[in-house]
């Protein structure tokens, strides 16, 4: 269990690194099995869910080592294509194993995947996909069972632009038989940087960030090497604690247009968004003004991640803020533990309504889930008096060193493990 101790009430200040990307790390280390080979990533960020994807490839049967922010993988030894529950369950972006083990073997086993409990989070969409490219896949007794003798590109169209489906399909494919082109995919920068890794591997691929992407197999190659991008979940969070705080700081982010939707709504709300060449200045005097039309979408949409976080800045903010949710259908967990801190959320299906209140108070919290587990820590860091958080891992699954990062700007955050 992990304890956050956070005491409010002070400005951030200074400047800091922005960590790599989670969601981008995940399916370059799935895609790391695609086709034997040995790679080299750096920039990885130290999380419990890049832990658990690196330990699938272990129990795979690959080597996978992680240093610091560097990990090297070597995915030549692969000898296994079932994935135990256990190993599943730790994440949702296990499930991203199942085409690239398609892909790699022709074969794949596994159970549903685990992850935030936002809502229903099913996998039709990739199943359908992979089966359109040709996969015999069987749902028993609670285990997936995928064989393909034969993958066969062809033309698939999503029907809602999934993050996870668009990965699983673009590793499939990799080892699919012509051209397979994938109609209404989604556009996330993270779905840029798996294509980049891909084509680094060997892959042929083209169209990654608009919503048509080509993919006409992969030539064998023996190594690859990637650096993951700046995380923008990870930057926005930091941006929207030094907005809810006040204070002055600098993210070193080379890709603040990658969540230029969050900056925007930061500063209706009346921060100062300063952008340079290599770094990005948020200003805040700490006392908000309330901003209406916020509306989660996949990307470039305002992102579902940062929903969160923004509500956390906006909760004294003067006036009614409304933010909709459009992603998933169960991701207001954080409110009734923000209302503990004194803060006034009416939620009504989609729509929250955030009346912005004077002060907020110190209070014991329990972390839902990772996003909303971050927020809770910034709406404490912006209370008066002392909070504590308990979390049972949620933060650290997709924040490395959260407590450092703030404690560097000035905030007042002890993390007890
Ligand atoms: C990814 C991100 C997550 C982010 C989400 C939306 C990673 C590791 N995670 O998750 O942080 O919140 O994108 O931006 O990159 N859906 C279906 N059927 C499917 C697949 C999805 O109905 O087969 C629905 C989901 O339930 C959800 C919506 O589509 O309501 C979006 O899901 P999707 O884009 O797939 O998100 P993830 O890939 O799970």
């Amino acid at each position: 269990m992990d304890i956050w101790h956070v005491k409010g009430g002070r400005g951030l200040e200074g400047s800091c690194n922005v960590q790599g990307s989670k969601n981008a790390s995940l399916p370059i280390i799935a895609a790391s099995i695609v086709t034997p080979m040995e790679c080299r990533l750096y920039n990885l960020p130290k999380l419990y869910d890049v832990d658990a994807a690196l330990s699938i490839l272990r129990h795979l049967g690959c080597r996978a080592e992680q240093q610091g922010n560097e990990a090297y993988i070597d995915s030549r030894p692969l000898s296994a294509t079932y994935i135990p529950n256990e190993l599943m369950e730790e994440m949702r972006s296990s499930v991203i194993f199942m085409g690239a083990l398609l892909a790699r073997c022709g074969e794949a086993k596994l159970s549903p995947p685990g992850g935030c409990q936002l809502g229903k989070r099913p996998i039709d969409l990739h199943l359908k996909a992979l089966r359109e490219l040709g996969a015999d896949i069987v749902e028993d007794e609670g285990e997936i069972i995928c064989k393909s003798r034969a993958l066969k590109g062809r033309d698939i169209s999503f029907p809602f632009p999934s993050v996870g489906a668009t990965e699983n399909l673009m590793l499939a494919a990799c080892a699919a038989k012509g051209r397979t082109v994938i109609h209404n995919a989604a556009r996330e920068p993270e779905i840029i940087a798996l294509a980049d890794f891909l084509r680094s591997a060997g892959a042929e691929i083209s169209g990654a960030g608009t919503d048509k992407i080509e993919i006409s197999g992969m030539h064998a190659r023996k190594s690859a090497v990637c650096r993951i991008i700046p995380d923008r979940i990870a930057a926005a969070s930091l941006c929207c604690a030094c907005a809810a705080c006040g204070g002055d700081i600098e993210l070193k982010v080379s890709n603040p247009s990658q969540f230029s939707t969050v900056l925007y709504f930061l500063n209706e709300a009346g921060c100062d968004i300063i952008n340079s060449t290599h770094s990005l200045r948020v200003v805040s005097n700490g006392k908000l003004r309330a901003v209406k039309g916020i509306s989660t979408a996949p990307y470039p949409g305002f992102p579902t991640d940062a929903q969160p976080v923004l509500m956390a800045a906006l909760l004294k903010a003067d006036g009614e803020s409304e933010i909709e949710e459009n992603i998933f259908s169960n991701r207001y967990r954080q409110v009734p533990e923000l209302r503990r801190l004194g803060a006034e959320i009416e939620v009504e299906g989609r729509t929250a309504l955030i009346r912005g209140v004077n002060e907020l108070h110190g209070a014991a919290l329990s972390a839902t889930d990772l996003r909303g587990g971050a927020a809770m820590i910034i709406a404490a860091l912006s209370a008066d008096g002392e909070s504590v958080i308990l979390d049972d891992g949620h933060v650290r699954r997709g924040y490395e060193d959260f407590d450092l990062c703030l404690s560097s700007l000035g905030g007042d955050i002890i993390l007890e493990s």
